[in-house]
């Protein structure tokens, strides 16, 4: 089972922005927990980060027929990202939102989520925990739901 972690703008810096919204933890080392937890359950994660909303459209399709399942967070994309929004349904995978703070108690452009109805499940406000919660409940979702 493979599965794609895709990360949009801004999430490259990590560690280093606000870390009472994102905590202290690099992308780098969110990505290596995923990658243990994932082999730990013999699931392979391909992993992906732009600051381009078109970079992550380019991955989306070009990895498609290769994953099972997505899971995203894209940073201020989930805001207005609608070609985004678009290729992820296009996908046709079960998609986990992911985001480390609460965006819904932020400010008010935080609180329109474009991908509301399109993912399985969205996981917002539990920092980098936020990932290893959506990785099992993707992995579980997926073995119940395959041929
Ligand atoms: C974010 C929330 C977004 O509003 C913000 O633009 C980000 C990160 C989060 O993980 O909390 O870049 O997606």
């Amino acid at each position: 089972m493979t599965i794609l972690v895709i990360n949009g703008p801004n999430l490259n810096i990590l560690g280093k922005r606000e870390i009472r919204h994102y905590g202290s933890l690099t992308l780098k080392e969110i990505n290596s927990k995923l990658d243990k937890q994932a082999k730990s359950k013999n699931v392979k994660c391909l992993f992906f980060q732009s600051n381009h909303e078109g970079a992550l459209i380019d991955f989306i399709q070009k990895n498609v027929t290769k994953a099972q399942g997505i899971i995203i967070n894209p940073g201020a994309l989930t805001h207005y990202g609608y070609s985004l929004h678009d290729a992820l349904i296009d996908s046709a995978l079960p998609i986990v939102e992911v985001h480390l703070s609460d965006i819904n108690t932020r400010e008010d452009f935080r609180k329109i989520d474009v991908f509301d109805g399109i993912v399985i499940k969205k996981i917002s406000g539990h920092k980098e925990k936020g990932y290893t919660t959506g990785l099992q409940l993707l992995i579980n979702h997926l073995r119940i739901n395959l041929p």
